[in-house]
């Protein structure tokens, strides 16, 4: 405490030497607090979108008036109990790919940029990584490809930070290997909302080490976090395949899923992404499916044919490294779009255990529909089958606040101007996939969700533990303005639970 406090004045006072190039907002707000060499500016500002991390989409953006961003944990310490003592409103920026209706209540704010925290480091011996705020899921998947073969367990998208996936679990193709990131998190590095720098893991700090697995972004700022690494599956390599179909598959892909909701039948080195679309020049449904098989193309064979089965339009298949496997999936189209900053996107989800064909069939003919008569609609159904036994497997007092099981199954849209609509459109789908998810109540995975769901769907059995930490460490609730532990249930309309 007394440290952070001398390091405090001590950044403070360096501070004010340094020349000022800033306008009067940043001035004010920023320029009093941090170290030299730190970056800020107020907004607009040209060199914003050129310095600091954009937003994945545009959708509900937090509206800022400033941005900074800290050179170093103290800096940052720092800053925190500063903006805290102004009462200054403040968001963190890690990969910039988080989506919430929640964050428009964030304005007027000051963006803490998290870039500089940026280095990785490999610890051999102990089959350890450690990342930084800023590193992406293809730095962390990139991490441990040497001569050594061996893995992380990662998401299936290159630049959302390794950190902010893992804050909410860190799905993936690889769990049913090693199961979520937060699974393999051994420890955090992290500025508290109180502005203290601590360490949390199984035996310091152990009730955030619990919630920042499945609530991170409310207990504060991870700076760097550690996890553990696995031998590489297979030499490290992996079975990359891509199909298409069109909706004479439809039918025999849903009853394949459903043989598939088994965690038994459907293997744990296996991960399918499927997804559905409207192809507005063929005027047409459109199914594509990627495929991740963590083995041997041997192994993957007997899987790929069922798929083959069902007669594709076109299909093709690759051996790569596992690390590949983002840039290989979807034709190698999914991964520039992934990329791109300021899209307008959004997404409404339902975590799922089982697929009801049925109801499956009369939610796309639905979407189907109302895709053609409407030109400008560009969205998808993705449904993710993960294999989530390793998972199920952890023990209750190692898992975190997460509260487990959910598969992830999804759905986008790109385009401005038509949110009421959308979302009128939207809901009513997802209510009745939620009916039939084979969950008692609506259960979403928080960091695919929309914002309008309850807390009760992001975080389970887990809120009530939740809100007593909430009280706890961030009873100005400063944090996690995207998906708060406060709210009203959601009510299914005419159905409730
Ligand atoms: C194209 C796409 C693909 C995706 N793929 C996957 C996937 O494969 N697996 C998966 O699990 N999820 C996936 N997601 C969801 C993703 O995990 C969430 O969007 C996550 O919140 C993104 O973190 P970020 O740091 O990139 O985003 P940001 O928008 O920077 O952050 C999101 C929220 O977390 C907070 N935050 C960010 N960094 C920190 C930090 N270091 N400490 C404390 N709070 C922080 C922010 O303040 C904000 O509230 C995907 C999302 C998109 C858009
Ligand atoms: C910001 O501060 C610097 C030095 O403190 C000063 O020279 C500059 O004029 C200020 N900018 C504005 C817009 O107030
Ligand atoms: C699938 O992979 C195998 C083994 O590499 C290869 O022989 C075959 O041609 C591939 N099939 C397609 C359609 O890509």
């Amino acid at each position: 405490m007394h440290l952070l406090l001398q390091l405090s004045l001590a950044a403070s006072a360096l501070a004010s030497a340094i020349p000022a190039k800033r306008l009067s907002v940043a001035n004010s707000t920023i320029g009093p607090y941090v170290a030299p060499g730190t970056e800020y500016l107020s907004l607009p500002d040209p060199e914003f979108p050129i310095k600091f991390t954009q937003r994945h989409s545009s959708f509900a953006n937090p509206g800022y008036i400033s941005a900074v961003q800290p050179l170093n944990v103290q800096d940052l310490s720092t800053m925190v109990k500063s903006f805290n003592k102004k009462n200054l409103r403040y968001m963190a920026t890690g990969g910039g790919h988080g989506i919430s209706t929640g964050f428009a209540r964030v304005q007027n704010a000051i963006d803490i940029d998290l870039s500089k925290f940026n280095t990785i480091d490999l610890d051999v011996e102990k089959n350890l990584v450690t990342v930084g705020a800023a590193n992406v899921l293809a730095d962390f998947a990139d991490s441990y490809t040497g001569p050594e073969r061996k893995s992380v367990t990662t998401g299936n998208s290159p630049c959302v930070s390794a950190i902010g996936a893992t804050l909410g679990a860190g799905v993936g193709p690889m769990q049913g290997l090693h199961g979520l990131m937060i699974d393999s998190l051994r420890s955090v590095e992290m500025v508290t909302p109180g502005g203290d720098v601590v360490t949390a893991s199984q035996t310091e700090n152990t009730d955030l080490f619990w919630a920042v697995r499945g609530a991170g972004a409310h207990f504060g700022i991870v700076t760097r976090a550690t996890y553990a690494v696995y031998d590489a599956t297979n030499r490290g390599e992996h079975v990359n395949a891509d199909f298409r179909f069109d909706s004479d598959a439809q039918l025999g892909l849903l009853n394949l899923l459903k043989d598939w909701d088994s965690d038994e039948v459907f293997p744990r080195e296996m991960a399918v992404s499927v997804t559905f679309s409207y192809d507005h020049v063929a005027k047409m449904p459109t199914i594509s499916v990627s495929a991740y098989y963590f083995g041997s193309y041997e192994a993957a064979r007997p899987y790929l044919q069922k798929l083959v089965d069902l007669k594709p339009i076109h299909w093709r298949n690759e051996t790569l490294g596992w690390n590949g496997m983002t840039q290989a999936a979807g034709f190698g189209q999914t991964f520039a779009k992934a990329c791109v900053r300021g899209r307008y996107t959004t997404h409404f989800s339902a975590g799922i255990r089982q697929t009801d064909p049925d109801t499956w069939a009369s939610v796309l003919a639905k979407f189907t529909d109302w895709s053609a008569a409407r030109p400008w609609f560009k969205g998808s159904i993705i449904l993710q089958r993960y294999n989530a036994k390793v998972t199920q497997q952890v023990p209750a007092e190692d898992r975190g606040a997460y509260p487990g099981e959910i598969l992830g199954r999804w759905s986008t849209y790109d385009g401005p101007n038509h949110d009421v609509e959308v979302r009128e459109f939207y809901q009513p789908l997802r209510d009745a996939i939620y009916r039939t998810s084979g969950f008692a109540s609506p259960q979403v995975y928080v960091n695919y969700a929309h914002g309008d769901e309850s807390p009760e769907a992001w975080y389970g059995p887990s809120l009530s533990r939740l809100r007593l930490l909430k009280q706890k460490y961030d009873p100005q609730n400063r944090f996690g303005p995207g998906f708060p532990v406060s709210g009203k249930p959601y009510i299914i309309r005419g159905q409730p639970y």
